[in-house]
């Protein structure tokens, strides 16, 4: 991807979800190939990123989560999602999950974009608080901070690397 090229977001409806798998997948599986912490551990195949997504795309069907994605050129070189479906004391609230950017496509504000475009269709979907939790000292951590979410703080040994090394959280929340 060259500096210059045309990032197109879109929110994916089920058709689209499904009819993207292969894309989605594959930003999914250069993630965790590249060490990202995302719940998944190495080795980590196409066909189980596809599975994920597969899970994802019945979600969309239920209106319980939305799925944007990113395109260059018609290729998909990021996604991030909107968990939607939450407790009913939690109506106004939405959690963002899996923020991922191919690594051929990074800095270059394709996760800006995404994220922008997330909050305005949460917002649009009449959620008024957002949550997210990413590795602590990561490249998620800056962006958050830098798109104006507040640092709750940082728990210890939180998740996995896919290579089965501890690592820390922060958690961040934003009102819309
Ligand atoms: C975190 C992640 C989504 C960021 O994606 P990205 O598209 O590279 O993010 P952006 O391009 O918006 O910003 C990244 C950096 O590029 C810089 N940048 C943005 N546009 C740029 C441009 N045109 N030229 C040069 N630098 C640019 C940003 O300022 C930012 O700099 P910083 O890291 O020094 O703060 C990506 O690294 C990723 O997928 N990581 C693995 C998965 C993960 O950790 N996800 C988050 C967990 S919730």
């Amino acid at each position: 991807m060259s500096a210059t090229e045309q990032i197109e977001i879109r929110r994916l409806g089920v058709t689209e979800a499904y009819a993207q798998l292969d894309g989605l997948a594959a930003v999914l599986a250069d993630c965790v190939a590249g060490g990202a912490s995302v719940s998944y551990m190495a080795p980590f195949s196409h066909e189980q990123a596809r599975a994920a997504f597969e899970s994802v795309a019945a979600e969309v069907e239920q209106d319980r989560r939305m799925l944007l994605a990113a395109f260059a050129e018609g290729r998909v070189v990021g996604t991030v999602q909107v968990v939607l479906a939450l407790p009913p004391n939690q109506p106004h609230r939405g959690e963002i999950a899996k923020l991922l950017v191919h690594r051929s496509a990074r800095r270059r504000g394709v996760a800006q974009l995404l994220m922008e475009h997330a909050e305005s269709e949460a917002r649009a979907a009449g959620k008024t608080l957002l949550v997210l939790d990413t590795v602590t000292g990561g490249d998620g951590e800056r962006l958050y901070v830098r798109l104006g979410w507040t640092k709750v703080g940082v728990i210890p040994d939180y998740a996995l690397f896919p290579d089965g090394r501890p690592c820390d959280t922060t958690v961040f929340w934003k009102t819309l």
